[in-house]
């Protein structure tokens, strides 16, 4: 099929929920893809973050291709190698005291098994959630989403559910009381700007919880595994919660996820209270081993921070340059540029030059590169981003 052909198909025969790029992307490696025509593209939206280890990542398909030809399905009601080895992989980067883990296909999955536990293990019902917050799109996660363009055409969504706004400690010390089954909260949030929770934010989340018995959730599904600079984001906050929900790059871009808790918490599920019958299937767990192995040997948390530094420097750089640009913030390869005017052109120019960037907001552009990134090729897409600032200051009349 060309091009043409592909996205006809496509627009015709897909369920129309995105909003789609006229672009067909055919291959990728590392940090590059290419369109079906052969141009290539400095990747940092890694499929939202998706290909953290880079695209077709090669220790990660030898892995899958090794277990395909072993067995393929395996349900959660019998014992399989390959599951028992990506349990054990994920015993060496999770906190001690986090060793037991709901495996599951996406992030969305994990905020579902989080809020059931957190309702089994507490006996209540009220949950806590931010302002700003994004947790997916199925009921139980939307019911925890701040933004009401997803919600409001949904309702009724899950009842007791409050939102706290990011950051207010009093806010949060009042809202959390004996009917609080959980607290659930980003690190970092990404889709509302790229904005970090506060030291003091975070510390109050664990005491708050701890005084009246809640459990504390963690979605770091997208600040997790290294991205920040850190194996987990909570880890610089020196604050452990009690269940921690992990997706999006786990297994090197086949649909993973997992809920990670303690033994304690994890002993309130009952059997059949929460299953699905395709979450940690061999060959996902034989990828979900291979990513992870391949975070620790090439050093990947080291390596955000070293990339993220030298990204955010050029970022800054920039920001002198250009009037347009008003904030550089965020940590490692999470990073968000906050502009002066909507930045869909600028999105759409880098594109067309040779760069993918995500939205995160109307007017924050959203770095989600892999962690294998290459200096070269932060300088390559910085080159570009200085061109399509420098056009759009152009064409506004500004800079
Ligand atoms: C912080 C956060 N939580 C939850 C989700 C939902 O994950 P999924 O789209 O895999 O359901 C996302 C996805 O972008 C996310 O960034």
């Amino acid at each position: 099929m060309d091009s043409r052909e592909v996205m006809g198909v496509e627009d015709s025969h897909l369920a129309p929920v995105y909003k789609k790029f006229q672009v067909v992307l055919s291959k990728g490696s590392g940090s590059v893809v290419w369109d079906q025509n052969g141009r290539e593209y400095i990747d940092c939206m890694a499929g939202y973050g998706v290909a953290l280890v880079g695209h077709s990542n090669p220790h990660v398909r030898k892995a899958i291709n090794q277990q395909l030809e072993k067995i393929t399905t395996c349900h959660g009601s019998f014992y399989n190698e390959a599951r028992s080895e990506a349990l054990l992989a994920l015993d060496r980067i999770c906190p001690p005291n986090l060793r037991n883990y709901f495996l599951c296909n996406s992030g969305a999955e994990t905020i579902e098994a989080a809020l059931k536990l957190a309702r089994r293990a507490t006996g209540r019902k009220k949950l806590i959630a931010m302002t700003g917050s994004y947790h997916g799109k199925t009921m139980g996660a939307l019911s925890t989403t701040w933004s009401r363009r997803y919600r409001d055409p949904f309702g009724p969504l899950l009842p007791q559910v409050e939102f706290v706004p990011f950051g207010n400690v009093g806010i949060l010390r009042e809202k959390v009381d004996e009917t609080t089954a959980g607290v659930l909260l980003e690190p970092i949030q990404g889709e509302s700007g790229i904005h970090s929770a506060s030291e003091e934010f975070m510390l109050e989340a664990r005491k708050s919880c701890d005084k009246v018995g809640s459990l504390l959730i963690l979605d770091e599904i997208q600040t997790g595994l290294g991205r920040t600079g850190d194996m987990w984001a909570h880890q610089a906050y020196g604050v452990t919660p009690d269940i921690l929900c992990s997706a999006k790059g786990l297994a090197g871009g086949l649909p993973a996820g997992a809920m990670i808790t303690s033994q304690k918490v994890a002993s309130s599920f009952r059997t059949g209270d929460h299953t699905t019958t395709v979450g940690g299937s061999p060959v996902v767990c034989a990828a979900l081993k291979a990513t992870l192995e391949f975070i620790e040997k090439e050093n990947l948390v080291g390596r955000a921070k070293e990339m993220g530094g030298i990204f955010f420097d050029g970022l800054e750089n920039l920001k002198a340059k250009h009037s347009a640009i008003r904030e550089v913030r965020g940590k490692g390869l999470l990073i968000g540029l906050e502009t002066r005017f909507d930045i869909r052109d600028i999105l759409l120019s880098c594109m067309r030059r040779g760069l993918l960037l995500l939205y995160s907001g109307r007017n924050v552009l959203r770095f989600l590169p892999p962690l294998v990134i290459e200096p070269t090729q932060i300088k390559k897409a910085l080159a570009i981003l200085d061109k399509a600032f420098g056009e759009a200051e152009g064409n506004m009349g500004i800079g």
